[in-house]
């Protein structure tokens, strides 16, 4: 079940966690029937509803992102004309390029360039820059003068910036580089803000309609390709391109790039993207299906879904303190003025001022838990994946499923890595994407032991298997999973990787072994 997802329309847009589509394609298929109503309550990009939707359930796609909607709500809607996208674009074009052009020239002595890249360091002065010349492809680099560097700040420094953009402040959480006083314009360069904030302007005067919410998308998307946030690879060269992954931390160095340049690039992803989307209703046998979409802002925790209408669920639930969402989509939600409701996002976070914390987080799941029991028909299935089968969110998530209800039919690995032991004692977590499909049963009963007990428990059921066979990290917790939903045990604040370090070895293979093994070898 190892597979890489690259669909273009789930490439539109960044977004943590997208799943795999071909594996979602099996479970819809595995899991519900053609005409099913299917809900996602943490919906993020829409992967699952997009592809349940292509196979004729109507679906329900939920997040409390604003941003994630809008992503969600570009990716499923039919009624885009990509003639009328073309001519706005070139309109949009035609005002944009002698604006950015201006930002983004340098005279060299024969000639007048347009840079590409600018390598800049953390107070902002240009080291080097990357141009083209002439109809030549190939890029040239330069490091700049003293006088050069002189220029290009001296420009920049008498600029104003005339249009709108963003001034709100990041949440501080040092976990994610968020310092007190940050803003979401300090994350640009005073070039790459102006330039992006007279798009948006041209963006809402020049386009109309779903185009318009199509350049806006493109327009997110490409926000973080031309912020401070790149850091070029350096192993690659000083002025390989990187890309932003997650959190806020401006490096030693960071590439100030073209805006109108990665924007076109973006906004052809975008276009492709669509296309692959639209494709698939020129078949034919689509078209005769009713099936509907709806994509709604609730609060997992009080799904406004009649209860016992759904007949599957599928869900990839927040991910503890991995990702805080909705701290970090600050740098998209802002520019499109959306609001989101921070109060009743599930997450960890280490933002003071926040009070997300860990027992409010397991609290939060397990509500979230018991809407989705409420609103699943009797004996309909729930599948979830678990992002880390160590931690807070595993335990968090597993007792949420026992204490409201559910049994577990399948397990499955979503996405499997393997990591070297070093890696797993360091970080103390092993990570791979778990699926677990569980089924609603009428009655809800758990098994509460002590956390002594369990971890007694849980060794001797470890050694028993370790003495026949040594196994690596995935098989332990697939059987412990097993035992756990089977017995239906809460596990409390039982860590099983805590376990397994404490008491087994590690060999060579990447496997675990009882230490006298471990001795022996
Ligand atoms: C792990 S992500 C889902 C990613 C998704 N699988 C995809 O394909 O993009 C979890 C999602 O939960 C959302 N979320 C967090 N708290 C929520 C709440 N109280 N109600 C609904 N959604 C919430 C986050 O915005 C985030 O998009």
């Amino acid at each position: 079940m190892i597979e890489k997802q690259k669909r273009d329309r789930y490439e539109m847009h960044k977004y943590w966690g997208k799943k795999p589509s071909s594996n979602l394609k099996v479970l819809i298929e595995k899991f519900s029937a053609e005409g099913d109503s299917v809900l996602d309550p943490f919906s993020g990009y829409g992967v699952f509803s997009c592809e349940a939707f292509l196979l004729n359930r109507n679906v329900i796609s939920n997040d409390l992102n604003p941003i994630a909607n809008f992503i969600n709500r570009q990716l499923l809607n039919r009624d885009i004309d990509l003639k009328k996208l073309k001519k706005e674009w070139d309109i949009i074009k035609e005002e944009l390029i002698p604006f950015v052009n201006n930002w983004y020239q340098l005279d060299l002595e024969a000639e007048k360039v347009q840079l590409i890249n600018i390598l800049r360091d953390n107070n902002d002065i240009p080291i080097k820059a990357r141009f083209k010349v002439g109809g030549n492809k190939k890029t040239q680099e330069i490091t700049l003068t003293k006088k050069q560097v002189e220029d290009y700040l001296k420009f920049e420094n008498e600029q104003v910036i005339s249009d709108w953009y963003p001034s709100v402040e990041l949440i501080e959480n040092s976990r994610i580089s968020a310092k007190k006083g940050m803003t979401v314009a300090g994350l640009f360069t005073k070039r790459t803000l102006a330039c992006h904030a007279r798009l948006l302007s041209l963006i809402e005067s020049k386009s109309t309609g779903n185009e318009k919410e199509l350049f806006r998308l493109a327009f997110t998307a490409n926000l973080a390709n031309c912020s401070k946030l790149v850091p070029p690879i350096k192993t690659r060269g000083d002025m390989s391109q990187g890309a932003w992954m997650t959190g806020f931390y401006i490096g030693e160095t960071y590439l100030e790039n073209n805006v109108l340049q990665y924007f076109e690039n973006r906004f052809t992803k975008v276009v492709k993207g669509k296309k692959d989307y639209l494709n698939f209703f020129e078949k034919e046998l689509f078209e005769k299906k009713n099936q509907s979409y709806y994509i709604t802002q609730f609060d997992a925790k009080a799904l406004n879904i009649a209860s016992d209408s759904i007949d599957y669920v599928f869900t990839d639930p927040p991910y503890g303190d991995a990702v805080p969402y909705f701290e970090q989509s600050i740098i998209w939600n802002s520019w499109l003025k959306f609001s989101p409701n921070y109060n009743e996002e599930i997450v960890i976070s280490d933002a003071k001022s926040r009070g997300k914390n860990t027992s409010v987080f397991e609290i939060e799941v397990k509500k979230a838990f018991s809407e989705i029991r409420r609103v699943l028909k009797l004996g309909g299935y729930f599948s979830l994946t678990y992002h880390s089968l160590s931690g807070l969110e595993w335990k968090a998530i597993t007792n949420a499923c026992i204490e409201n209800g559910f049994e577990m039919v399948d397990f499955n690995w979503l996405v499997q890595k393997t990591f070297t032991p070093r890696q797993i004692n360091r970080s103390k977590s092993i990570k791979g994407d778990v699926l677990v499909t569980l089924q609603k049963s009428p009655c809800i009963e758990s098994i509460i032991m002590d956390e002594n007990q369990i971890e007694e428990f849980f060794k001797r059921e470890i050694e028993d298997w370790l003495m026949k066979e040594s196994l690596d990290t995935n098989e332990i917790f697939l059987r412990i999973m097993k035992i756990i939903f089977s017995r239906k045990i809460v596990v409390g604040n039982t860590d099983l990787l805590e376990i397994l370090i404490k008491n087994f070895g590690f060999n060579d293979n990447n496997k675990w072994i009882l230490n006298d093994k471990l001795e022996l070898c």
